[in-house]
């Protein structure tokens, strides 16, 4: 988001929405950054999940954040549930969507209205390993089959594209040689996605970064 948007928009606290579909292990970094003072500027609004057995919808009550259950389940068909979900996130309207973990194509319609203002964590260094099916554990599965030594994970900003949307931040984690997907995800998230993601969100929030020509820019 460039300095001139924020300022356009007259905020202050930067108003979030995090939207998750698993663990939520992303969005109690970013509420453990916002405690510790990592992340300022920023209060959450609300966080939507697409499903209901979702741990991080707890993690979101437990805070007494409004926790939004929108399963495309409870729609006719996946255009009801992009016109719904894209109806509420209007509603709540917020500064900035984080997508912390959220397995769910977002509506091109809500891109549209929220451009630039919604941002990604991806269990990879993009481009590498990303793009349609690759999401979640699949990711270090396919990056594993390949051999590759070294992975991570990659901050950006959504544009109608799937993972292709203006880079803000990545970090290169190592692949070990024991590596099953599962301690290779634990390693991405803990020594990439769980500092990258609040760090963006503080940035964002601080007026850190601006968007030019499709490239992120630090500094004013
Ligand atoms: C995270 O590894 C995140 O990067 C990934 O899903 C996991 C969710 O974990 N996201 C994607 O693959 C998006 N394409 P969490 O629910 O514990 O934060």
């Amino acid at each position: 988001m460039t300095n001139e948007a924020s300022e356009r928009r007259g905020f202050e606290m930067l108003k979030i929405v995090v939207c998750v579909s698993g663990g939520g292990t992303n969005l109690q970094a970013i509420m453990n950054a916002m405690d510790e003072g990592r992340i300022t500027n920023v209060e959450i609004m609300a966080v939507i999940s697409n499903n209901r057995g979702a741990k991080a919808l707890e993690r979101a009550a437990s805070r007494k954040i409004e926790a939004i259950l929108m399963s495309p389940r409870e729609y006719s068909d996946r255009e009801a549930y992009h016109e719904a979900f894209t109806a509420k996130m209007c509603a709540l309207d917020p500064d900035l969507i984080v997508l912390a973990g959220f397995l769910v194509r977002i509506p091109p319609q809500m891109v549209e209205i929220f451009g630039n203002r919604i941002i990604n964590i991806h269990p990879s260094l993009i481009p590498s390993f990303c793009g349609v099916g690759y999401y979640g554990l699949k990711v270090h599965e396919k990056v594993l089959e390949r051999g590759v030594k070294v992975t991570g994970a990659t901050v950006h900003f959504v544009n109608e594209g799937m993972d292709e949307g203006p880079i803000i931040s990545q970090k290169a984690v190592n692949v070990e040689e024991n590596d099953t997907p599962e301690l290779l995800q634990r390693r991405v998230m803990e020594e990439a996605e769980w500092i990258l993601l609040p760090q963006a969100i503080d940035d964002i929030a601080n007026k850190r970064i601006r968007l030019i020509d499709g490239k992120v820019l630090r500094g004013n």
